[in-house]
């Protein structure tokens, strides 16, 4: 389908990254396989053992630097350069879509790069050597330093720029969903709402997902083998 013209949002899952060697959460070889959601991705986790919830994180923080992007991200920087409205909202934590070239991502479960200051607030990116160890941290924005802590939304806390994300789910034309095993809310029900807005929905997924009736196009397969395909039919008039 022809996508110049028109308004497309993009929301991507663990399985884009996949091709790149970042595990998933719910593949058979997935994150989840070996950690529990609730001793290391929940505010009470933080609470009760913050040093396992610390070195969890620094682990996949200093993986950031061991991976690159895939074909999938390219694919999906290529589309945001063809087309005059993209979104490209991920459920994501690592850096590959914006190592792969897309412009403007939106994080809405955080990011890994960035630490938050627990008093402020405030976040920064904090990738240095000396920020990837297994010791706590602490802040530059307090006079007295104060602990950082890891810039994820945690299940139990609000995703990241919910509003910007349901006005461009709510607006769109197209909405395609790569990578994602539709498990997760409020990300998993944004297909739905973009349905009920009229949207032609797209999934490009290795297997069917969870909320795999709502949509209207299904492309089974790697993201990293399908995409480069897909983003240049969605631009070709002549497809
Ligand atoms: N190409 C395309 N799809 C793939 C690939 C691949 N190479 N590899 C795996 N997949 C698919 C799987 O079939 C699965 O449906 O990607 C999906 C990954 O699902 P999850 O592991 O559940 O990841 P995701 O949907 O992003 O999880 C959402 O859950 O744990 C939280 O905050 C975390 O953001 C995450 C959220």
């Amino acid at each position: 389908m022809f996508m110049k013209g028109k308004r497309v949002v993009v929301l991507t899952g663990a399985g884009v990254s996949a091709e790149s060697g970042i595990r998933t959460f719910r593949d058979n070889d997935g994150l989840w396989e070996d950690y529990s959601i609730e001793d290391v991705a929940t505010p009470q986790a933080w609470q009760a053992n913050p040093g396992r919830v610390w070195e969890f994180y620094q682990a996949r923080r200093r993986q950031l630097h061991e991976v690159e992007p895939n074909p999938a991200h390219t694919a999906l920087a290529a589309l945001e350069e063809g087309l005059d409205d993209l979104t490209l909202i991920t459920q994501n934590v690592d850096n590959l879509h914006e190592r792969g070239g897309s412009r403007q991502v939106v994080h809405m479960h955080g990011q890994l790069e960035t630490l938050r200051c627990e008093n402020s607030g405030r976040h920064e990116v904090r990738m240095n050597d000396a920020d990837l160890i297994d010791e706590f941290l602490v802040c530059t924005c307090c006079a007295e330093p104060q602990r950082v802590r890891p810039d994820i939304v945690w299940f139990g806390e609000m995703p990241m720029h919910m509003e910007e994300i349901y006005t461009a789910v709510e607006a769109c034309e197209v909405f395609i969903v790569a990578g994602s095993s539709g498990h997760v809310y409020p990300a998993a029900n944004l297909v739905n709402i973009a349905h009920a807005n009229g949207a032609r929905t797209v999934l490009v997924n290795a297997e069917p997902p969870q909320n795999f009736e709502s949509f209207d196009e299904v492309h089974l397969g790697k993201a990293g083998e399908l995409l480069p395909v897909l983003v240049k039919e969605w631009l070709s008039s002549d497809a």
